[in-house]
């Protein structure tokens, strides 16, 4: 099974139209989400829409669990409170309803694959760390643990002590058990401000984190234009 690995889209349109450019001639059995397809940027409308045309498993992230819960807003700092007033403002209530029947994971039986937008363990607003990522690798019956939310790709196998990170690499897992944190598509936040995504192919056994470039311009003129939080535009062009 190959399947496209997307994170923290975070509502950024022009980051995700990208991947989907670079990748138009592969063939995905799946594609999945793992949380924050909203907030940040300008169009979560078309964001959602694009991920329901390709039929993508989308799961909750912390964005939209605080969209549907605001009285939880104060864990945000403000301008991630001001972004997530401006998404509920914003979002068609089709897209509201949308959200609203996210599951909290993603999981395939077949290939003992978890993905979380947090961790294993708490799936919607942990970060996830070495030791935790160490007990869900040890006690839980997973081959293949996906998670976000960190916006830092990288890797730990099994029995190891610390978190590999990286940008762009092709890594085999043979038969050992693995945890990936899944780079942020439309907001990163390690100092490349390029667009992340990974390809996950469960017969070849090999896991690719990609990054590539796209129209971060245009990505921050609609925030700009969307009245958003300067901050939200700049950090696109820095990767903070
Ligand atoms: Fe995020």
């Amino acid at each position: 099974m190959k399947l496209l690995l997307l994170s923290d889209i975070h509502a950024n349109l022009e980051a995700m139209e990208a991947v989907f450019s670079k990748t138009k001639n592969y063939s995905f059995d799946k594609i999945v989400s793992l949380g924050d397809q909203i907030d940040y940027g300008a169009n979560p409308n078309e964001v959602i829409a694009l991920l329901k045309e390709k039929k993508a498993h989308c799961i909750l992230g912390n964005h939209e669990y605080i969209l549907m819960y605001p009285e939880q807003l104060n864990w945000f700092n403000s301008s991630a409170q001001k972004c997530s007033l401006w998404t509920k403002e914003n979002l068609s209530k089709e897209n509201m309803q949308w959200i609203e029947k996210l599951p909290g994971k993603f999981i395939d039986k077949e290939n003992k694959i978890l993905g979380v937008h947090g961790t294993p363990f708490n799936p919607i607003f942990e970060y996830i760390d070495a030791g935790i990522a160490r007990l869900a690798l040890k006690e839980m019956n997973y081959r293949i643990f996906l998670t976000g939310h960190s916006h830092l790709p990288g890797y730990i196998f099994e029995e190891e002590k610390q978190f590999t990170c990286i940008k762009k690499k092709e890594i085999t897992y043979d038969e050992k058990k693995i945890l990936i944190t899944v780079p942020s598509c439309g907001q990163p936040r390690d100092e490349d401000p390029r667009t992340g995504y990974c390809v996950l192919d469960t017969d070849e056994k090999f896991i690719k984190f990609e990054r590539i470039s796209y129209d971060i311009e245009k990505a921050a003129k609609k925030i700009r234009e969307a009245g958003l939080p300067e901050i939200e535009a700049e950090r696109l062009f820095s990767g903070f």
